[in-house]
């Protein structure tokens, strides 16, 4: 996610703004700006790179004169980390000057549009058609001129935005992208999260979607999407700086796992378009799919986890073999591949030493090579043929929530765009998967929102002493399983197997004993009955049963010591909010036991090691 300060005051605003910037750096980003606006117009400077470079180039902030600026910390989506494409981007006129948190998903025909009008783009952003448009549609009213702005982009948007014709304000609309305003004295503020402007500050309003503010050193006015001045009700934030950086959670990896239904809209929904699929322009032709001998899926730990998640949808609705093989096993394997095979590489980091070194492999073996990946730019990004970005945002916390379920968002738009290009599914059917997918934000939104919150927090309080824990489950149940077992392993240092809830009686239920939990993952109807019969041969043997189900799969009370259960969705679509559950109950058990959650021992968040 990227950052936004802006200040608008009696002193310098760079310097106050540099130290705001420096507050956000902690959410990571790839390069940083700030712009002002003065006597003499606006001045900008902005690069790659930490914030510690920016700082240098403007000695501090002291080259950029004037009191109302803008800054920024980039999390590179459209376009590589670059100088030019940090953020602030000027209008050609180089009268307004914005920077912007979200994904504009009409960007392409607005800028074509622009293009035809004359207007010189600079950069490979979507966000720099913001600054262009602002100076297309301006009609010598600010405010009116933002209302058109917003009226003309499709997506999400937190827009900080300054003019030189009006050096005494400072202006901010947002749209499914955090924006709040602090108020100080004699002074104020613009910032995507009360931390960046929290040492000045106590005092936030929360700008609404479509409201528009005008922002002067001693007021602060708020406008309708209709142009209406509204009221706003101030609120106080009484964290301490350490607690507003993780935005009011504890932990990152609780603010990650409730960042899910963002990073999955961002993941998915600018990439549907209607009934289409669109995967950023790659394509994969019938004639190539259907020459296809298979598929390799490749990653690490959760992204291997993903993999296999994608595996079996892939495998169901395209008919086409999938294998999906562990990194660290593929590049000793001698792998069988080559131009009839597809290689997708998965990896959150994108800098995975095992997954890099698989995908060199198969590229020089001669396979195509599909990299799905969340740091733009990232070594896999840029040495696979093509990548699918997740768009997740930075994953701070070692133990990945938001990557791993964007990955297998992602690997649901691969498969069905597989699907229906080669005629293995039905209209019906895709139709009803893609507005599955589609829903799958507000699904993961409804989740978080409902009982099985608290539900997991009262289960891992009570199983938070266990040694071992079996994770079981069959079909997409046994691949979540996988990320299940993994998520408490390593955050709570509980020991935790994944198992196909058929292969227990060969073996492992010797090991079941009185109070053993094993939690069974029972969503996939066509499976429950088979996992019910599983599951009571564990509580038979005097072992914990802790179920996950769909809500409305009243059955699975009757076998079960308790039950964590999931929104009504599709089958195929559970893995996603299996996970989340599982998330958390790892999260809270990882809680209970003093553990240190986003840093767990021995782990690091990108092993580039081999
Ligand atoms: C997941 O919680 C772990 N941090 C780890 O298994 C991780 O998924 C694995 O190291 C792969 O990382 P990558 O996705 O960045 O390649």
């Amino acid at each position: 996610m990227c950052g936004i300060i802006g200040y608008i005051g009696r002193g310098q605003a760079a310097p106050v703004m540099l130290d705001g910037l420096k507050r956000l750096e902690y959410r990571g980003y790839d390069s940083s700006g700030m712009a002002v606006v003065g006597e003499s117009g606006i001045s900008v400077c902005k690069t790659e790179g930490k914030i510690s470079r920016l700082d240098e180039k403007t000695d501090g902030g002291k080259t950029l004169v004037g009191f109302c600026g803008i800054g920024h910390t980039r999390w590179a989506t459209h376009g590589a980390p670059s100088d030019i494409n940090s953020h602030p981007h000027l209008s050609c006129d180089g009268r307004f000057a914005v920077v912007h948190n979200g994904i504009i998903e009409n960007h392409a025909e607005l800028r074509a549009m622009l293009e035809t009008h004359g207007y010189a783009f600079k950069s490979e952003t979507d966000s720099e058609v913001a600054a262009q448009l602002l100076q297309y549609l301006f009609d010598g009213d600010v405010k009116s001129t933002i209302r058109a702005l917003i009226e003309r982009i499709k997506g999400s948007y937190a827009f900080g935005i300054i003019f030189s014709g009006a050096p005494d304000r400072l202006y901010a609309v947002r749209k499914d992208n955090p924006l709040v305003i602090g108020l100080g004295n004699g002074e104020n503020y613009i910032a995507s999260d009360v931390a960046a402007a929290l040492a000045h500050t106590h005092e936030f309003v929360i700008l609404g979607d479509g409201e528009i503010a005008e922002i002067t050193a001693d007021e602060t006015h708020y406008y309708s999407t209709d142009g209406k001045q509204i009221d706003k009700e101030p609120y106080t934030v009484d964290w301490d700086i350490t607690r507003a950086e993780k935005g009011g959670y504890p932990h990152f990896m609780l603010k990650e796992i409730y960042d899910q239904p963002k990073a999955l809209t961002d993941t998915v929904r600018p990439r549907i378009h209607e009934d289409e699929i669109d995967l950023d322009g790659i394509t994969f032709s019938r004639e190539y799919l259907d020459g296809l001998s298979g598929v390799d899926i490749v990653g690490c730990g959760s992204a291997y986890h993903a993999g296999i998640v994608g595996k079996q949808f892939i495998e169901k609705h395209c008919r086409i073999r999938v294998d999906c093989t562990l990194a660290s096993e593929y590049i000793y394997k001698n792998p069988i591949t080559g131009k009839d095979r597809l290689t997708v590489i998965i990896s959150q980091s994108g800098e995975t030493a095992d997954s890099l070194a698989a995908l060199r492999l198969a590229k020089k073996l001669g396979s195509r090579t599909l990299a799905v990946v969340n740091v733009v730019q990232s070594a896999i990004a840029r040495e696979a043929d093509d990548v699918l970005y997740t768009r997740a945002g930075p994953e701070i916390a070692v133990a990945t929530t938001k990557g791993y379920t964007t990955q297998v968002a992602a690997l649901y738009l691969i498969g069905l765009k597989f699907a229906i290009t080669r005629g293995t599914i039905t209209k019906k059917r895709y139709s009803a998967l893609l507005s599955a997918l589609s829903d799958l934000p507000d699904k993961v939104e409804e989740q978080l929102k409902e009982t099985p919150v608290a539900n997991a927090h009262t289960y891992a309080e009570a199983f938070s002493n266990q040694h071992c824990v079996f994770f079981i489950g069959r079909g997409a149940d046994y691949a979540a399983s996988l990320e299940g077992a993994l998520k408490l392993k390593e955050i709570s240092y509980v020991h935790a197997e994944a198992y196909a809830a058929g292969e227990l009686k060969h073996g492992t239920i010797s090991l079941v004993e009185k109070g053993t939990l094993t939690i069974a993952i029972a969503t996939q109807s066509e499976l429950y009955d088979k996992t019910e019969s599983n599951v009571r041969s564990v509580s038979s043997r005097g072992g914990t049963v802790l179920a996950i189900a769909s809500r409305e799969n009243s059955k699975v009370r009757a076998f079960a010591d308790g039950l964590l259960t999931i929104p009504d969705c599709d089958d195929d679509m559970s893995p996603v909010l299996t996970a989340v559950v599982l998330q958390l109950f790892a999260y809270y058990v990882a809680f209970k036991r003093g553990c240190d959650i986003d840093k767990p021992r021995n782990l690091a968040k990108s092993v580039t090691v081999e």
